[in-house]
């Protein structure tokens, strides 16, 4: 089954088509891989999904339902959490503070309740932060709740992120870049994780640049360049096709 049907996205930053004409889709339970070189339209296209961004032209469909045009809120309420290419996590909070955020899109009271105390948060904060707590153990966090999170090393802080955008119980994940900076064997954490949330249920659209994480772990990969998806396909085929080799010889950082 279809999860997320995107279909003719173009996106425009004055003279620049950031994103042309680009259609794909995720199907559930499954683990999808957007790759392509810098500059290619990776974060674009995430931030297009999660709201961020308005398309100039074309549809965004998730769970069957348009989304494009929602604010990223109503998105995030719909099951769709992301993590950022950059690191966004609070300073002056604790780790556990950080994941409990993620859980605010989804609670009754609110963020905004939860901020102003208002009776109906007590309870309810305390349900939060029994699931942050719950969230951190399935990652293997647990012991890091109460240090402040930007103290915590890179691939700790990455893993807080992971936290924060599960805490919101979501459908879907977007996960930029999240092997990022890390080191061989935190990237292997990390991919064992991925692996993890989407055996959990939970279906993985992921940008990254390390090409064996995304082998390893991806059921199809999307390959963008220029703004144009020039492939869409298993890993497998993915590695043999010409335009993507070449595209891929072409640049020094990927
Ligand atoms: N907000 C923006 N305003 C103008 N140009 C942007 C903006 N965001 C991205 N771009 C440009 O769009 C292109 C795609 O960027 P991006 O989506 O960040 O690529 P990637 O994530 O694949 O490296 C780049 O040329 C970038 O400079
Ligand atoms: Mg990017």
């Amino acid at each position: 089954m279809v999860l997320l049907d995107v279909e003719n996205i173009s996106k425009r930053f004055g003279g620049l088509l950031a994103i042309k004409d680009v259609s794909f889709s995720v199907a559930t339970g499954s683990i999808k891989a957007v790759i392509g070189p810098n500059g290619a339209g990776k974060t674009t296209l995430f931030n297009l999904l999660s709201g961020l961004l308005l398309p100039d032209a074309g549809t965004i469909a998730f769970k069957g339902e348009p989304i494009h045009g929602r604010p990223p809120y109503q998105i995030a309420t719909r099951g769709l959490a992301r993590t950022f290419q950059h690191i966004k996590l609070f300073s002056n909070m604790t780790a556990i503070e950080n994941v409990m955020v993620g859980c605010h899109v989804r609670s009754r009271a609110g963020f905004l309740a939860g901020m102003l105390h208002l009776p109906r948060a007590g309870q309810e904060e305390k349900e939060i932060r029994g699931r942050s707590r719950d969230v951190m153990d399935f990652l293997g966090i647990a012991s890091l709740a109460g240090s402040e999170a930007t103290s915590l090393s890179y691939g700790q802080q990455r893993t807080i992120e992971l936290a924060r955008a599960l805490a919101a119980d979501p459908v879907m994940l977007l996960l930029d870049e999240p092997a990022a900076g890390l080191n061989m064997r935190e990237t292997a954490d990390i991919a064992r994780l991925i692996l993890r949330v989407r055996d959990r249920g939970i279906t993985v659209l992921i940008v990254e640049h390390d090409m064996s994480l995304v082998m390893n772990i991806s059921d199809e990969i999307v390959v963008l360049s220029s703004g144009e998806k020039i492939a869409d396909d298993k890993p497998a085929a993915i590695q043999k096709k010409p335009d993507v080799i070449r595209v891929y010889l072409g640049e020094d950082d990927a």
